[in-house]
């Protein structure tokens, strides 16, 4: 399989992108040419962001999972599709080849068919990083079942939260994780999610690590039979099949929580054919992927970066992708790199987050690991410094990989702004220039755009990419409001960024009340509603604060009237109910007692001096005037932790 849309020189690029501003229907239109589609569109693109509405490939009719799997079979059908490295090295590796995928695949639509789950009925996955995870989601994808992936680090009651709001009815989850040396007990957090919960009839267990679970009699069923009684539907006479639903190109195929800066998650909703379009173009232009070759995204299928890059991005291209269950540093540092010489990996795709941890093992994990297969390495997730791209540069690429910087979101569905690995030019620390359809501007507060280089303001977008957000699910107007209201026919990203004298950018994090820890996102005012849910908290007031290795880190400014003593069991009883209401990865990093907020005459939290104290200034917090009481200010300074 070679691509006919992939970008191989500079000029390439520049007339790539021109041809996608002046003829984006000409253009996208040549490019979904090259895919599988049960019936043409009739036409390319519609759109307004007033309401918003975007539909792209007006009335086509696919199945992602034909592009991803069955339209391989003929050449690729015995090439690995999945890599399976197991969190314990000890453990037998798989290697899922694109036939194996597509029996699984059909196996577990079948399985999905049996238990009574029908075209756009909600399916959400709650599993570890094993091969299964991905049979799932694609066998949702197969008969048209909207998925929702949930991170493994989120607690029962995000989960709940997360099932009510859509409405889902079935449930995939494994008995437990592996994690390093620890087994995360998924089934008994799915057991407490669903307590109360009255729109799920089914879940299916899949065994991983034999932890004691509780099955209920007429609602638990073990993935292992049902996948065994499946077999024998779908497999005649040595002939898998498992017919794929044919489905439009704007129908949804996933929900995706994420966080904004209001207390709630929102569903991103991703569409059949936009989506695919774009996750396999960008994955073989940002990557230049080449056939055969191993391409290594260390995400978890949890977040956006998972979907896109680990399973439907790659298996749309043909392509081989390595998917890991375990965790960076055990049992070693040198587990990723352990990892690339054994597999042969040749693309590295990881978040700067994962770079600044193992860095400070030094080089010693690097010792006797043969990384001469990398031929390109990338960054997601969070903007890179310098000290981590020369370090990424110098001792995983050797100074002959090329690094791609890839900026983007949830809502865009895959890369937007980023370099060309050797085809365009890197600049550290700057994710550098528009993938072609993708028209990047920046705005002042008033929404003016700033013309000219350079420049600085807020990074919005033009016109739609084909995987662009189409809405949040079950509330169309929390999207206008989030993303197309604050600019006029923009979408907005709630990123700042520089642009430099060449037009490169670079973004320099989020102008929202988003944090973005270790490259997860996370709310702030989340943050803060599951705080004040703890029995002895009056009010909360949430903020980062750089630090060295996750990006940054969680402050809260506590006032706290609840049981007296020992300070710090008080603060662990806080982290504790955080991690009970979303899920330890939003655990605060310092929780500082106060006796006040600094708050204005009209009752409102002047976030921007609690940022500084964060920060750890403790003069020139700017002008204090207009706050209801500005010395409580220097005490907030005072008791800094
Ligand atoms: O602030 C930007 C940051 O991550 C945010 C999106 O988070 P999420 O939807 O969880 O998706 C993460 C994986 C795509 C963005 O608004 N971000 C993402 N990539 C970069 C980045 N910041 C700087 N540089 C990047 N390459």
């Amino acid at each position: 399989m070679s691509y006919p849309y992939q970008v191989q020189t500079i000029d390439e690029y520049k007339a790539a992108y021109d041809k996608s501003i002046s003829d984006p229907e000409g253009f996208w239109g040549d490019i979904a040419r090259h895919f599988q589609w049960k019936k043409p569109w009739e036409k390319v693109l519609e759109w307004n962001f007033k309401e918003p509405s975007v539909k792209w490939f007006v009335n086509g009719r696919l199945n992602i999972t034909e592009n991803c799997i069955d339209r391989h079979l003929a050449t690729l059908g015995e090439k690995p599709a999945i890599i399976w490295e197991p969190n314990n090295p000890e453990e037998r590796v798989r290697v899922v080849t694109y036939n194996r995928l597509h029996k699984r695949v059909c196996q577990f639509a079948q399985v999905l068919r049996n238990n009574g789950v029908k075209k756009g009925d909600r399916v959400c996955i709650y599993m570890g990083m094993v091969p299964e995870l991905a049979y799932a989601v694609l066998g949702c994808a197969r008969i048209g079942a909207i998925h929702s992936v949930i991170f493994g680090g989120f607690s029962a009651q995000s989960i709940a939260d997360r099932l009510e709001d859509a409405q889902a009815t079935f449930i995939v989850t494994c008995d437990g994780a592996y994690r390093g040396e620890k087994v995360i007990p998924l089934k008994s957090v799915i057991d407490d999610a669903l307590v109360g919960n009255k729109t799920v009839k089914r879940v299916i267990v899949y065994t991983r690590t034999r932890t004691a679970v509780s099955m209920i009699k007429g609602r638990d069923v073990w993935w292992e039979d049902e996948m065994e009684h499946a077999e024998s539907q779908v497999e005649k006479e040595g002939v898998v099949s498992f017919p794929a639903e044919e489905m439009d190109a704007e129908d949804p195929l996933f929900i995706l929580y994420t966080s904004g800066s209001t207390g709630k998650p929102k569903g991103v909703v991703h569409s059949c054919a936009g989506y695919m379009v774009w996750t396999a173009y960008t994955f073989v232009n940002v990557f230049q992927y080449q056939p055969g070759e191993v391409h290594f995204c260390t995400a978890d299928i949890g977040w956006i970066t998972g979907h896109s890059y680990i399973v439907y991005g790659p298996l749309a291209a043909g392509a081989t992708s390595l998917l890991f269950e375990g965790i960076p540093t055990w049992p070693d540092a040198g587990r990723f790199w352990d990892i690339v010489d054994r597999h042969k990996v040749n693309i590295l795709y990881t978040a700067p987050t994962a770079i600044r941890s193992l860095m400070g093992f030094g080089l010693e994990p690097l010792q006797g690991k043969d990384l001469s297969s990398l031929r390109i390495l990338g960054t997601v997730g969070e903007p890179i410094n310098e000290e981590a791209w020369h370090w990424y540069d110098e001792h995983i690429g050797k100074g002959r990989c090329p690094i791609v910087d890839t900026w983007w979101q949830t809502e865009t569905a895959g890369i937007l702004i980023s370099n060309l690995a050797g085809v365009t030019p890197a600049k550290p620390t700057y994710a550098t220039l528009p993938m072609p359809g993708v028209q990047p501007l920046l705005v002042d507060e008033n929404g003016v755009e700033v013309k000219g280089n350079p420049a600085a303001g807020n990074l919005c977008i033009r016109a739609p990419w084909p995987g662009i957000i189409r809405t949040t699910y079950g509330d169309h107007e929390r999207c206008r409001q989030a993303y197309f209201s604050t600019y006029e026919d923009l979408y907005f990203t709630g990123d700042g960024a520089l642009r430099d004298e060449q037009g490169n950018y670079r973004i320099t994090g989020r102008v929202d009340d988003v944090l973005n820890v270790s490259g997860h996102r996370i709310g702030t005012a989340e943050v803060e509603n599951a705080i004040n849910m703890h029995a002895g908290v009056v009010e909360s007031a949430v903020v980062g604060y750089p630090h060295d290795i996750k990006g940054q880190g969680i402050y809260a400014f506590v006032i706290y009237q609840g049981r007296a003593g020992d300070p710090d069991a008080n603060r662990k009883d806080i982290v504790q109910t955080v991690s009970r209401l979303i899920g330890p990865i939003a655990k605060p990093d310092k929780i500082q007692f106060v006796s006040g907020l600094p708050k204005t005459r009209s009752g409102k939290i002047m976030r921007r001096i609690l940022r500084k104290v964060a920060e750890g200034e403790s003069s020139n917090f700017g002008d204090t005037t207009t706050l209801l009481d500005p010395a409580v200010v220097e005490q907030i300074a005072a008791g800094r932790l």
